[in-house]
């Protein structure tokens, strides 16, 4: 059983970087066309041969081959943490045996970047293995990238406290892992970790691991997904949380290459217990396992009440390099009474939805404010962050992907409540304020085909 551990954890005179460091080397070296090779790992969960990062990647393999096992990354879907584990699985087996052929150890394990971890002020700021030297000789550098230290606010970690895996913020509140669909390249609305941090840890690193259709060719991919799993499994333990027991999202079959080159199958079913996988691991850091709250997936309560739509903008966004202001009028929902106006206790589901978004090039993260002040101090009015991840792919028609865009929500309840607490919530107007978090370069562009609030 191996044990993947946190990077800033990783003892004294510990090998684990130097030889990811030289197995991705010696996986560059190797052609395209090899399942082994560093361009086949990364083409699996993206590729574009016109986008910059792909260049000099030729010759690609058959189209029969690259239909089957390119571009099968799970977004906006239900099977987004399921198809990333059985990825990250193939990939660490495959580096392992590299590493294995270089003459290194048996038991390589990859490690996780843990930016979440309060207790250690170095955990916002890619490991220094990462960084430094920079320049080709350090397998673990990559040119490009515009950040590599992550602001707080966006390693925030409310997404575990969501109880429903599977959700979509209109027929049932958001789920933690994200909308029920059939086999999603980029679908769906964005499940709450995928969105944070998932997607804005992408979008703040910027270069390759801002589009999905070259993140995987940045090493620092590989240990950002490790922590995304984990978080998976520390969701899991809390207790009283399940993953979908529907056998659509068991049973359904993913292509991917063994450590041997031979091709195969796997399911989430395959991948339910880490500890099985691939010969199994587990994770420094997940605390265990709550007592179950549920005898059985049958007894949990079900979280699909529908929730109903309760004011909308009117028109298309094309966010700008400054602050774009929405005002959205409510309308009471029909049923009982309008609970957006009454003073109980509970916050009522409230969820903003933000549709058909479309982009270019990869435009940067915007924070979202509420009924924010018109100056001073905005920090009590942040709603959540908005990352863009794939949203070029996503507006681009092709046989995984209608074009119609990208759909984020954000779940207000909590502070919706608050501001009705301190009377800064009037139920009858939204102020929605978006604010880029640098200026949009040339060739990037982002517009919002509407922005909806639902509430139950
Ligand atoms: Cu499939 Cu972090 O992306």
């Amino acid at each position: 059983m191996k044990e993947r551990k946190n990077v800033y954890k990783l003892p004294a005179g510990d090998k684990t970087l130097e030889w990811y460091a030289k197995a991705v080397i010696a996986m560059k070296q190797k052609p395209t066309t090899d399942p082994r090779s560093w361009n086949f790992q990364a083409a699996i969960h993206g590729f574009n041969a016109n986008l910059p990062a792909w260049q000099g990647s030729a010759p690609i393999p058959s189209r029969l081959i690259t239909q089957q096992f390119w571009n099968q990354c799970q977004h906006g879907s239900w099977y987004f943490l399921p198809w990333h584990r059985m990825y990250l699985a193939q990939f660490e087996s495959i580096v392992a045996q590299t590493i294995v052929e270089l003459g290194g150890p048996p038991d390589w394990a990859l490690p996780y970047w843990n930016y979440s971890d309060t207790s250690n002020p170095q955990a916002r700021t890619m490991p220094p293995a990462f960084t430094s030297p920079a320049n080709a000789g350090n397998g673990l550098w990559r040119s490009g990238r515009q950040n590599t230290t992550i602001p707080a606010r966006y390693v925030s970690l409310s997404a575990l406290r969501v109880i429903p895996f599977t959700g979509n913020g209109q027929n049932s509140p958001l789920g933690f892992g994200g909308p029920e669909t059939p086999f999603s390249h980029n679908g769906g609305t964005h499940g709450e970790l995928e969105q944070l941090p998932h997607d804005v840890v992408h979008g703040i690193i910027g270069g390759v691991m801002g589009d999905p259709r070259t993140a995987a060719l940045d090493p620092i991919f590989w240990l950002h997904h490790a922590n995304i799993d984990r978080l998976w499994q520390v969701w899991l333990n809390q207790g009283g949380r399940l993953n979908p027991k529907q056998n659509s999202w068991l049973d359904l079959k993913f292509n991917f290459y063994s450590k041997t080159g031979k091709p195969g199958t796997m399911t989430s079913r395959d991948v339910l217990d880490t500890r099985t996988i691939l010969g199994g691991y587990v994770y420094q850091d997940v605390p265990p396992s709550a007592a179950p709250v549920f005898e059985s997936a049958e007894a949990a309560p079900d979280f699909s009440e529908p929730l109903e739509i309760v004011a909308a903008s009117n028109k298309k966004l094309n966010l700008e390099s400054a602050a774009t202001s929405v005002t959205l009028t409510i309308v009471p929902p029909r049923k009982e009474k309008p609970r957006m106006e009454s003073a109980s206790d509970t916050p009522a589901t409230t969820i903003l939805h933000f549709e058909n978004i479309k982009g270019k090039g990869q435009p940067p993260v915007h924070d979202v404010y509420i009924n924010p002040p018109e100056s001073g101090d905005k920090e009590a009015y942040y709603a959540g962050s908005l990352g863009f991840f794939g949203v070029e792919e996503a507006s681009t028609a092709s046989t995984h992907h209608s074009g119609s865009g990208q759909h984020l929500a954000l779940d207000i309840s909590e502070l919706v409540a608050k501001l009705r607490t301190e009377g800064d919530w009037k139920g009858k107007k939204l102020n929605v304020v978006l604010e880029p978090t640098r200026k949009l370069e040339e060739g990037e562009k982002v517009t919002i085909g509407r922005i909806s609030l639902y509430s139950a």
